[in-house]
Parts: structure tokens; C-alpha cells; sequence
């Protein structure tokens, strides 16, 4: 159990197309516990503030943004997801590339951080929680059970978000993509608060040319070990 939350917690960190939301979800179904895709909070301050007007140079703004906005996850009918920011679907729209360069920009501010640091607590609750981000095993629920640090090569994790996006139906470069996701990552890795990189006792795995199934079942084995489930569960 986790002292800060009293609910047992996995954490799976890492870069940008490192297969964190895919493998998140996975896990979280398959042993039913709750899911926080943090990197969404972050993609949705900056979406909120740009729809605000405010100054893209004003961390407090957007600390007050991010504490106050009108945030609820779920899914459609058909299981898809959906993200609502005032309660429209926004789900579609902060998955682009460039809501991921404007969150990584807002994720910069301390400010920020500190104000999406309670939101992300508050959702941890029984039977368990899978937060997926950069700094959950770090920052965020620094005595989770299992944390993971999951990683691939730059050149597999551009292939893998143009492929995602272009699933969406987003038409990007993926020469430009690649400069993109490297950007993004060197900003979220230098930061001065909770940059990215792996806790002390993360496990960290390298899925480069390894598929979904065997990255889940690796959390999943890897989970019995640490007793957040039973083997009969997986
Ligand atoms: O995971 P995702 O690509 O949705 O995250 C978007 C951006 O949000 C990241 O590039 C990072 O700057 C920021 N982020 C963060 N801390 C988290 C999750 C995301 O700084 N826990």
C-alpha cells in the first residue's frame, strides 16, 4: 500500500512513444484496477488555457486553470475513450502532437505541477491504481509497489506515435514527428521539477522490438512477484 494513499499503486514512466498509455490500459483492465493517464491533465491545461485566452507565458494562470478545470474520464458505448474538458469531448483533439508540445510546455511550471499533484492523488482508489506519466514513480506516488520505467529506441518510439496518429487519421510527417518527439523529451528530461527519468527502484524495461502482449505479461509476472495480484488473475 501506498502510505500517501492507502491503495496499492503500479507506476509505469517513461518517454514519449514508449507504449505507456497502450500498456497502462492493458494492465489495468486485464487486473481491473482504476487508470490515471496523467500526460491527458497536463495535454488538457494547456488545451484550457489556450481556449481561455491566457498569456502562453503565465504559470499562475494556469496553476488556477489546472486546479479548477472541469475534467471527467471515460468511455463511449463502444469503449473508446473520451475526455471531457467542460463537458465536451476533447479526446480527439489533445492527442495531436502539437497538444503534446504545448503540454510539455505548461508541464515546465512548477506551478502546475504542484496545482495537478492533488487531482492525480485523488485517483487512486481500491482495488488499485495504474498511473501512467513521467514523474508517478518519482513525484507523484513515490511508494507505489511496482514501478516501471518503460523505454524504446527514438527511432521505434516515432514509428510507433506516426502509426498511432495516423490510426486517428492525422497526417504528419514522420522526419518532423521524430524532431518533435525528441524536442518534447529533452524539455520533459531538463526541466528543473520532476524531469523525466527513472526512480531509483523503477524496473526498467526496453520494449524495443518486443509486442504489447509480451510488455503486458512482463508488468503482469512482474506484478505476482511483487504481490499486487495472484499468478490466477493473469
Ligand atoms: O504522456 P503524454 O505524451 O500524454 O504527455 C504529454 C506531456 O505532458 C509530456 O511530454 C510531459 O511534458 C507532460 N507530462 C508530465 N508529467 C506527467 C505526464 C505528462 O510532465 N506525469
Amino acid at each position: 500500500m501506498s502510505a500517501l494513499t492507502d491503495c496499492p499503486i503500479l507506476t509505469i514512466d517513461g518517454p514519449s512513444g514508449s507504449g505507456k498509455g497502450t500498456i497502462s490500459r492493458a494492465v489495468s483492465l486485464k487486473v481491473g484496477w482504476h487508470l490515471l493517464d496523467s500526460g491527458a491533465l497536463y495535454r488538457l491545461v494547456a488545451l484550457a488555457g489556450a481556449r481561455a485566452g491566457l498569456p502562453a507565458d503565465d504559470p499562475s494562470a494556469h496553476a488556477q486553470l489546472a486546479a479548477a478545470m472541469d475534467v471527467r474520464f471515460g468511455a463511449d458505448a463502444a469503449g473508446n475513450e473520451r475526455v471531457l474538458l467542460d463537458g465536451e469531448d476533447v479526446g480527439r483533439e489533445i492527442r495531436s502532437e502539437t497538444a503534446g508540445q504545448g503540454a510539455s510546455r505548461v508541464a515546465a511550471w512548477p506551478e502546475v505541477r504542484a496545482a495537478l499533484l492533488k487531482r492525480q492523488r485523488a485517483f487512486a482508489r481500491p482495488p488499485g491504481l495504474v498511473a501512467d506519466g513521467r514523474d508517478m514513480g518519482t513525484v507523484v506516488f513515490p511508494e507505489a509497489l511496482l514501478k516501471i520505467f518503460l523505454t524504446a529506441s527514438a527511432e521505434e518510439r516515432a514509428l510507433r506515435r506516426h502509426k498511432q496518429l495516423k490510426d486517428k487519421g492525422s497526417d504528419v510527417s514522420l522526419a518532423g514527428l521524430s524532431r518533435e518527439i525528441a524536442e518534447r523529451d529533452l524539455r520533459d528530461e531538463t526541466r528543473q521539477v520532476a524531469p523525466l527519468k527513472a526512480a531509483p527502484d523503477a524496473c526498467v524495461i526496453d520494449s524495443t522490438g518486443i509486442g504489447v502482449g509480451a510488455v503486458v505479461q512482463r508488468v503482469l509476472e512482474l506484478g505476482v512477484t511483487r504481490r499486487l495480484w495472484t499468478r490466477e488473475r493473469i
